[in-house]
């Protein structure tokens, strides 16, 4: 199960007490992300010279790039108290209503999965994010009345996997849209060697650079992996962490060369194996492999197509030539390169 995977960006149990310490908790501290940084930096100055809250951010991109830390942090930035919520918590409009209603000028609403909002909850944050009134109704039938209730000058941050299930009204309504990307092994490496720091473990950088190599772009999965690591060198009774130490921790761990665990593998060979190298639908593959489709969109198929070891084409998914060499299957990339060259640009 995709729960049970070591290289799940997915948020897990054992990430909870130390995910808080290894959050950075200033834009000058978060590692990577240069565009997003860039922007919110300029963003926030300007909105502080004018004295003004800052405009509705949204962050988009899969599990455990930094959404969460970023929002942090921007709140502190701005000097605002964060309140975090998520689409699927807020239950009825109420809900809604009440957390509005509490927030103070320069505050920040985070909302997560804000894709899972529901419409009816939508609707009241229209108002809300754009003149920063709350309409509610008082009284039943001929009686009632909609008064407006005026509301803080807050900042909503948004967060979600997957920005194409965000309907136009609501997506409109941000001023500034962040498109989170996968990080570089050397972000990663900086990251690592960071989080190492904090949990009071060394490594070396050609340690920490390995570590890195097998970390899907993700900095959750990089502090999951160290953490391992750091486990099996303590075992071994190592002083630190080098490169032949984290190399032997992530193949017992069964950390492939690139990051990619055994689901990674099965999606690539069902594709190859099963499809002839494609294109198929991912509804179709989801249900060949036995995965949940969300699973696949939020956090596989991603990493697979930043890598390249798979694209999209309008009739469905195919494997690079990429794929075959990882899975050794060169002799099929033969017989299947002609479909692909009809694709590939
Ligand atoms: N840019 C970064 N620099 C350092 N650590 C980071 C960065 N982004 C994320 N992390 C680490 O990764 C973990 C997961 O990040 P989080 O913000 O919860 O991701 P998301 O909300 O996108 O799923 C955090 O606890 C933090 O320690
Ligand atoms: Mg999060």
């Amino acid at each position: 199960m995709e729960e049970d995977r070591i290289v799940s960006a997915r948020h897990m149990d054992e990430d909870v007490g130390n995910e808080y310490s290894l959050r950075p908790q200033r834009l000058n501290e978060y590692i990577g992300q240069e565009k997003v940084k860039e922007r919110l930096s300029i963003f926030i100055k300007a909105a502080q010279n004018r004295e003004e809250a800052l405009d509705h951010v949204l962050l988009y991109g899969p599990p455990g790039l930094g959404k969460t830390t970023l929002a942090n942090i921007i709140a502190k930035e701005m000097k605002g108290n964060l309140k975090i919520t998520s689409g699927p918590a807020i239950e009825r409009p109420g809900d809604l209503a009440a957390i509005l209603t509490t927030l103070q000028e320069n505050d920040v609403l985070f909302i997560d999965e804000i894709h899972r909002l529901n419409r009816s909850i939508e609707e009241i944050l229209y108002p809300a994010m754009e003149d920063y009134a709350l309409d509610i109704v008082i009284g039943k039938g001929a009686a009632a009345k909609s008064i407006r209730l005026d509301l803080a000058r807050f900042t909503l941050i948004g967060a979600t996997t997957r920005i194409g299930l965000l309907t136009s009204p609501l997506r409109d309504r941000f001023g500034v849209l962040c498109s989170m990307e996968f990080y570089t092994d050397d972000e990663l490496m900086e990251i690592i060697i960071r989080s190492a720091e904090i949990l009071g473990c060394s490594i070396d950088k050609e340690g920490a650079l390995e570590v890195a190599r097998r970390s899907r772009g993700t900095p959750r999965i990089a502090n999951r992996l160290l953490k391992r690591v750091r486990d099996y060198s303590e075992v071994k009774g190592h002083e630190f962490i080098d490169y032949k130490t984290a190399r032997s921790a992530l193949e017992l761990l069964d950390v492939d060369d690139m990051g990619f665990d055994r689901i990674d593998n099965k999606i690539l060979e069902a594709i190859i194996d099963n499809f002839n190298g494609g294109p198929v639908g991912v509804e179709t593959l989801s249900y060949f492999i036995g995965e949940e489709l969300d699973t696949i969109q939020d956090v596989y198929e991603p990493y697979l197509l930043q890598k390249g070891f798979i694209i999209r084409t309008p009739r469905g998914r195919m494997t690079t030539e990429k794929a075959y060499i990882h899975l050794n299957r060169i002799e099929k990339f033969n017989s299947n390169k002609e479909q692909l060259s009809l694709f590939e640009e």
